[in-house]
């Protein structure tokens, strides 16, 4: 899958004329900020130190959690309205056929793409039982854990942040079901927050998140804030399409009844290349990218690159010239 994601993303790079610099059109209007271009890296090996996984064990040693310091240069990803919508089924996040159905059919798929492209990257066995060994990862914008609590079994060292607190509940319970989730670390409150107290990750995480937030660009930053130096991202969002709108919204919202009416605005949507971009200016280089389809004959959702609705993005940090 990496040399079609790959030749995938370099395609979008290359129809985007706003990577040239010169169309900043082709940008959803919320993007206000200015462009900054960058190539993708032809390479998605990590750093040295992160492919040996003790280094990545030290490198990775949390800087401890002191209280939240002040981050003014952090907007607030806060946006009333949709933490409001999240608020109302919360206690509904482990009910297979409730409003995170959806989310239920889709994790296997989304859990193999962060699984080979993780491993990949951190150079681990695809085929252990527990690949992410060592690793820190976290969920910003976890819901009930339903992501958190495979990457805790694959052996991951995982903390899930959400701002609605009672997410957090739910999520808290559920893992301490089980033995192998219990460890998983789970706070209230919002990755700018996080930031503020120092701490870095292997892996941010950031499934479904993206078009709840105020604003995109600022909460991409702060996920960039969180990733250790060489280390990786993954952001999974619906794109700004007219077959997402009519798939997304119109058939998953109102003629099917897979979600509450109104949990989706498609002015909220990025197209990939948008996330590419966004991505880019905080420092991130998107080296893979797919796109999840849905078979209404299966129920079953499968990875292909078709990123015309719904699509999944792994990128990686770049490291500061002074390390
Ligand atoms: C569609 S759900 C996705 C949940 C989870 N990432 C998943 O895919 O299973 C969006 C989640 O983002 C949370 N959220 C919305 N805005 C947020 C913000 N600014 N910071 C952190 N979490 C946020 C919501 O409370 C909700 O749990």
């Amino acid at each position: 899958m990496t040399g079609a994601s790959l030749r995938l993303c370099r395609s979008l790079l290359q129809r985007c004329p706003c990577l040239s610099g010169t169309s900043p059109n082709c940008l959803n209007p919320a993007l206000t900020s200015s462009i900054m271009t960058r190539s993708l890296s032809d390479s998605a090996a990590p750093p040295a130190a992160i492919q040996n996984p003790e280094a990545v064990t030290k490198q990775s040693v949390s800087q401890g959690y002191g209280g939240i310091a002040d981050t003014p240069r952090l907007r607030s990803s806060l946006n009333d309205t949709e933490v409001a919508k999240f608020a109302a089924i919360a206690e509904t996040w482990w009910d297979f056929e409730g409003p995170f159905k959806p989310l239920h059919l889709l994790n296997p798929t989304r859990v193999s793409f962060i699984r080979s492209a993780l491993c990949r990257y951190f150079r681990r066995d695809p085929y252990s039982t527990r690949p992410f060994e060592g690793l820190k990862i976290i969920d910003v914008g976890c819901g009930g854990g339903i992501l958190c609590e495979p990457l805790a079994r694959m052996g991951a060292c995982v903390t899930g942040i959400d701002v609605v607190e009672k997410n957090i509940n739910v999520a808290q319970v559920h893992a301490g079901l089980d033995p192998l989730t219990s460890s998983i670390e789970y706070i209230c409150m919002t990755a700018e927050q996080l930031v503020g107290s120092n701490r870095k990750f292997d892996a941010v995480l950031a499934l479904e998140v993206i078009e709840h937030v105020a604003d995109p660009s600022d909460f991409v930053e702060s996920l960039s804030a969180l990733v250790a130096p060489g280390g990786a991202t993954v952001i999974s969002t619906i794109n700004r399409s007219l077959r997402a709108y009519a798939a997304a919204i119109v058939a998953a919202e109102y003629l099917l009844n897979w979600l509450p009416r109104g949990t989706h605005q498609w002015s909220k949507f990025l197209t990939p290349e948008e996330l590419v971009l966004i991505l880019q200016r905080a420092s991130i280089s998107v080296e893979e990218m797919a796109g999840f389809v849905y078979n209404p004959l299966t129920g079953e959702w499968s990875l292909s690159d078709d990123t015309s609705v719904n699509f999944i993005a792994f990128g990686t940090k770049e490291i500061p010239p002074t390390m």
